[in-house]
């Protein structure tokens, strides 16, 4: 309650639209956390609530503590983070139809420091196919599952938002989503 006051004193603002919790606690009460997440909701400070890195256990803990419906799910996603597509982590909000965020779409940067080659290399064939940078086909590689995610950029580039933004032109179909899936798992899909 006190960050909740203590953020839109910083920001000089009246609510927040999407309030996350960062990470599962493992000391939480889910009663008290949830009750103080529908309190901040019925005050008007803040629209709406969601977490984030939680795995489904966690999510389905504090849910189960609230009256208002969790928003999202702000996990890591990108070709290098892909871990959650297999571990339930996806499964579990695409059954749910959860909208949810990706951090580190980009994997941070790490993407263009030259550590990924064959990664890179099966998403400039693409971009140079759609005459887009390889970022945007990055980040259409995310938005090409059904589960609809969102992701969030981390750069304030104007040059680079500008690219990316072709990511919503670029589609890709099975056969290119598991191109760069198999470069990125380095090794073939059985
Ligand atoms: N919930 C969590 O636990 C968690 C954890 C990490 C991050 N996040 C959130 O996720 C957001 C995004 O994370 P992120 O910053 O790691 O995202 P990202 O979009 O994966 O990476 C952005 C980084 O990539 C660099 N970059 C290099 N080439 C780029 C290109 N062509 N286009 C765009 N960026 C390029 C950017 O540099 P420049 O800045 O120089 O352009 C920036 O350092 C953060 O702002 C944060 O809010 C959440």
């Amino acid at each position: 309650m006190a960050s909740v006051d203590h953020s839109l004193n910083l920001m000089g603002i009246d609510h927040i639209d999407l309030l996350l919790v960062h990470r599962p606690d493992p000391m939480m009460d889910h009663h008290e956390t949830g009750a103080a997440l529908d309190e901040v909701i019925a005050s008007g400070k803040v629209r709406s609530v969601g977490v984030s890195n939680f795995r489904p256990w966690d999510w389905e803990l504090l849910q189960s503590a609230m009256k208002n419906t969790l928003a999202t799910n702000q996990i890591e996603l990108s070709v290098l983070a892909h871990h959650s597509f297999t571990n339930g982590d996806v499964a579990f909000h695409q059954k749910n139809a959860t909208p949810m965020m990706a951090w580190s779409p980009l994997a941070g940067g790490n993407l263009f420091n030259g550590q990924n080659d064959a990664v890179t290399a099966a998403l400039d064939a693409i971009a140079r196919d759609r005459g887009v940078d390889v970022s945007a086909v990055a980040v259409a590689w995310l938005l090409a599952h059904p589960s609809k995610i969102l992701p969030v950029m981390g750069t304030n580039n104007l040059s680079r938002i500008s690219r990316l933004s072709d990511a919503c032109d670029v589609k890709l179909d099975r056969q290119e989503w598991y191109e760069i899936y198999t470069a990125a798992l380095g090794h073939e899909v059985p």
